[in-house]
């Protein structure tokens, strides 16, 4: 079924495992996640962002082609439709209006008080209608779409202005910048596991997401789920084991032209990915 975020986020961080939101990119990622989901027995998060939902000729157009699949695979994992890295109220409400259960709306680049005011209007009108909203403080570095945040920019989460956040706004699930990337890390990743834990302290039960899940190593993923995070969000890993599929494919047939013979291949791919990930997040068999 269709759901929003909070059941399963706040089971999952009962329960010390996190649920990944995966990308969705166009047809072949909608029905290789849904697949993935339903053969590990996992609860599952679309993410859209603003420029995918573009790509995929819109919300509307996003939440049919996910429910098609639903029923097409019988799926019965709990499954939300998340929007990525919302940029205003006005989008939010569009995504709603169009079937989307779930929202972040991303005022990271805000002062404090104006991220807090528009988290809370977004919030007001995401819960009228049950749909979960996911908040961010502190800015994620590296690049998604059109969200560009070089390292100077990149800044870490004020755990005392977390707490004021999430507790001023109701949010069901918070990502607090804490050095991870969108796109593949420069060097090894560096995350700050001491505001971390401040944070988890201060925002009591209200899950934590982790972003840039891309080349984070598994005890790194691991001791964010300890210490509150019950979510955690990968596009790049899924889109580079697609495209290394694809270029498999030319590699060994450079004529082959039957986009099946190279989009099947890339499928696979980004099932295997999404599967192994489910596993190492500890939702494998929690839905
Ligand atoms: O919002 C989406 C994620 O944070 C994706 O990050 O592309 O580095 O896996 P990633
Ligand atoms: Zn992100």
């Amino acid at each position: 079924p269709l759901v929003s975020m909070t059941e399963m986020l706040k089971t999952a961080k009962e329960n010390q495992y996190a649920v990944g939101q995966y990308n969705l990119n166009n047809m072949e990622f909608t029905q290789a996640i849904l697949q993935a989901a339903e053969e590990e027995k996992s609860p599952l998060i679309c993410g859209v962002s603003e420029g995918a939902a573009k790509y995929m000729g819109g919300f509307e157009a996003v939440v049919n082609m996910v429910k098609s699949y639903m029923t097409a695979y019988n799926v019965t994992v709990p499954v939300a439709i998340h929007l990525d890295h919302g940029s205003s109220f006005e989008t939010c409400a569009q995504a709603i209006k169009a079937g989307f259960t779930s929202v972040m709306i991303d005022g990271s680049h805000y002062p404090l008080e104006e991220n807090i005011a528009l988290t809370k209007k977004v919030v007001e009108m995401a819960h009228a209608v049950g749909v979960s909203v996911e908040a961010e403080l502190g800015r994620i570095g590296g690049q998604e779409d059109d969200i560009v945040v070089d390292e100077a920019e990149a800044n870490y989460a004020i755990p005392e202005e977390c707490e004021r956040l999430v507790k001023e706004t109701g949010v069901d699930c918070f990502a607090p910048a804490l050095g991870s990337v969108h796109g593949p890390y420069k060097g090894e990743p560096n995350l700050g596991f001491k505001q971390m834990e401040e944070i988890n302290k201060l925002v009591g039960l209200t899950p934590l997401v982790l972003h840039g899940g891309t080349g984070l190593p598994v005890d790194d993923v691991k001791r964010a789920i300890e210490y509150g995070h019950a979510k955690v969000n990968v596009n790049t890993e899924s889109q580079i084991a697609a495209t290394n599929a694809v270029k498999e494919v030319f590699e060994n047939s450079p004529n082959q032209y039957d986009p099946r013979k190279y989009m099947g291949p890339a499928r696979d791919a980004i099932k295997e990915t999404v599967k192994g990930k489910m596993r190492d997040f500890g939702s494998a068999g929690k839905a």
